[in-house]
């Protein structure tokens, strides 16, 4: 079978998941391609048996990935997995991807998710889910990539049944909330950005957040910058290229992240502690973290300076 991987990923959590899902796929004696979405066009996707589209979740699907799968030509029941990393909020994800992708015509013949690290600028580092992707992790992404090619298969033989049913929503409180800001185009959650030009170091060569931005809102010869020309910040709030810039010349305004980051230490995140309590007694999430990591608020932005991460390099995606 020819496997073809494509993955979606900002700090990497998805990147490892997709590399170790390619791991399994070839253990299983099947030869597999993993590519970056930006790489990849529809007519890429005819040579290949079985596809894996994975993900990070942003309340469900980023936006890069929901243009992709709109963009695609109707699909005469090909065989696809889902794969998706994530912190707290996992419960859209499933339910919203799925039904776009059975839409589209494809057959889902597996799906997986695994908790991942949180970079966010105005949440605490560590987070509850660092240390996630582990080795644990990993080895499960190996199973899972084998258990998709065995299930492609039977599906073929007409052993078994592909996917059906659309997962069934089951939302918390706390993503309801963010749902509803989200639809109502309501100030991102991680905050406005908006640029310094006297910071930016365009005129020197640098266009690392245009290069960069999921949404192309960045045209930095034509003095645009964000969703809005002028500034960022839609109810997704990725704030990637303030991660990205070396320079700190893209900065939070209204709220700050200081002030957002005060007001995330006040609430405690007493919800998503309870969350991810409720998802370990299931069996479904384990604490890497010890408890005293947590004893002090330190939000991820201060921890480290610019650029925050950088991009992610695809050299190893099919070594
Ligand atoms: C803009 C944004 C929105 C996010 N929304 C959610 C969310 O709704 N639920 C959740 O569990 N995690 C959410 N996260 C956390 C990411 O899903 C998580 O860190 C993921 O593993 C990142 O994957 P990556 O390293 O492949 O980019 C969000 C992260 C970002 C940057």
């Amino acid at each position: 079978m020819n496997v073809l991987i494509i993955y979606y990923s900002q700090t990497g959590n998805t990147q490892t998941i997709a590399r170790c899902i390619r791991d399994g796929v070839r253990e299983a004696g099947h030869s597999v391609y993993v590519v970056p979405l930006k790489q990849v066009n529809a007519a890429m996707l005819e040579k290949y048996d079985l596809i894996g589209l994975g993900s990070p979740i942003w309340c469900a699907d980023p936006p890069p990935v929901r243009k992709f799968i709109e963009s695609l030509p109707m699909q005469q029941g090909k065989h696809l997995f889902l794969f998706t990393t994530h912190g707290t909020m996992p419960d859209l994800y499933f339910p919203v991807v799925s039904r776009n992708v059975i839409e589209k015509g494809f057959q889902i013949v597996g799906m997986a998710d695994w908790y991942g690290d949180c970079k966010i600028q105005v949440f605490r580092y560590p987070y509850f889910t660092t240390g996630h992707p582990d080795e644990i992790d990993k080895e499960s992404a190996a199973a899972f990539g084998r258990e998709v090619c065995r299930k492609s298969q039977a599906v073929r033989d007409g052993l078994e049944e592909p996917l059906k049913q659309v997962p069934p929503t089951n939302i918390n409180p706390m993503q309801a909330c963010a749902v509803i800001n989200m639809l109502n185009g309501n100030t991102s959650p991680h905050c406005s950005l908006k640029q310094d030009r006297s910071k930016c170091l365009h005129e020197k060569g640098c266009s690392i957040c245009q290069d960069n931005c999921p949404m192309g809102y960045i045209d930095l010869d034509q003095g645009k910058f964000g969703r809005h020309g002028d500034s960022c910040g839609d109810g997704h709030g990725c704030t990637y290229c303030e991660m990205l810039c070396p320079a700190g010349a893209i900065y939070a305004f209204e709220p700050t992240f200081e002030e957002e980051a005060k007001k995330d230490a006040a609430r405690g995140f007493k919800m998503f502690q309870m969350i991810l309590a409720e998802a370990e007694e299931a069996g479904r999430f384990r604490q890497l973290m010890p408890p005293e990591a947590f004893e002090e608020y330190v939000p991820f932005y201060q921890t480290t300076g610019h650029p925050r991460i950088r991009p992610l390099s695809c050299k190893e995606d099919n070594e």
